[in-house]
């Protein structure tokens, strides 16, 4: 059953991640968990969490591995059981990914495929730059060619938008790096295990679309 497939979208920052667990969330019923939306739910609250992640997600680098770990198999773990899961920015290190793997066994049973979404700089730039969200709905929009008929205020549901503090050029560019330095080695560790399949994000959302949804049909088909 494909709702029951287990899924880690790994991909730069502004690669679409988001854009396509949620589709898939909605085209197929497989629960997304991101997270980054977690982390800044943790942050908005004022939690422990997001006390000690805020610094280093405002500055481009990583939350600690044990933190991040915690949250994410806590997210995992709150499933209904036979559930299965798309991970949109879980794991990012080689440590993250160990845990994972560590945790799923005798439980939910192995990732059936990780989806790596790839997209060169200046394009990252040009989406996550004038990037802006409704804090409401989550809705995204960009002020270069995607604006909202209103400025600031959602086409969906009349929220607020607003800039991630993150998506600061000068940021943008540290998470790129980071991103570069800490996380792209899971696409050789990926692929040692048979798990990645690569899809190139640069074309437009619909047929980035096709090309997971085709993967993920594959993938609920075998077996
Ligand atoms: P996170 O929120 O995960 O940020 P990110 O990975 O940098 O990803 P983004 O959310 O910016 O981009 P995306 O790939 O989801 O693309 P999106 O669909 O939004 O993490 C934030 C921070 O939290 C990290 O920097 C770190 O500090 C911390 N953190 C998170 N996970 C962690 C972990 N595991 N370990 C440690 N720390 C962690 O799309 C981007 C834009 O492009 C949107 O405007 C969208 O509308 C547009 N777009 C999407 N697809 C297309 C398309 N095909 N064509 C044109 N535009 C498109």
């Amino acid at each position: 059953m494909i709702s029951a497939a287990r899924l880690v979208f790994l991909g730069p920052p502004g690669s679409g991640k988001g854009t396509q667990s949620r589709r898939m969330q909605e085209l197929f019923g497989i629960p997304a968990l991101s997270s980054g939306d977690t982390l800044r739910g943790e942050v908005a609250r004022g939690s422990d969490v997001g006390r000690r992640a805020r610094r280093y997600m405002e500055s481009g680098g990583l939350v600690p591995d044990e933190v991040i770990t915690q949250v994410m198999m806590a997210g995992i773990d709150a499933l209904p059981s036979g559930s299965g899961f798309i991970l949109d920015g879980f794991p990012r290190t080689a440590p993250q990914a160990d845990a994972l793997s560590s945790g799923l066994v005798g439980g939910r049973g192995e990732l059936n495929a990780v989806i790596d979404f790839l997209l060169d700089d200046a394009e990252i730039v040009r989406r996550i730059v004038p990037r802006r969200v409704c804090e409401k709905c989550g809705q995204m929009y960009n002020v270069e060619f995607l604006p909202p008929r209103v400025a600031d205020v959602c086409d969906r549901c009349g929220g607020k938008l607003i800039r991630r503090p993150d998506d600061r050029e000068d940021v943008v560019r540290t998470r790129i790096a980071t991103y570069r330095a800490q996380t792209a080695p899971l696409i050789a560790y990926y692929e040692q295990r048979g798990l990645l399949r690569k899809v190139s994000a640069a074309a437009g959302a619909g047929t980035v679309e096709s090309a997971v949804s085709e993967i993920i049909q594959s993938i609920g088909t075998q077996g």
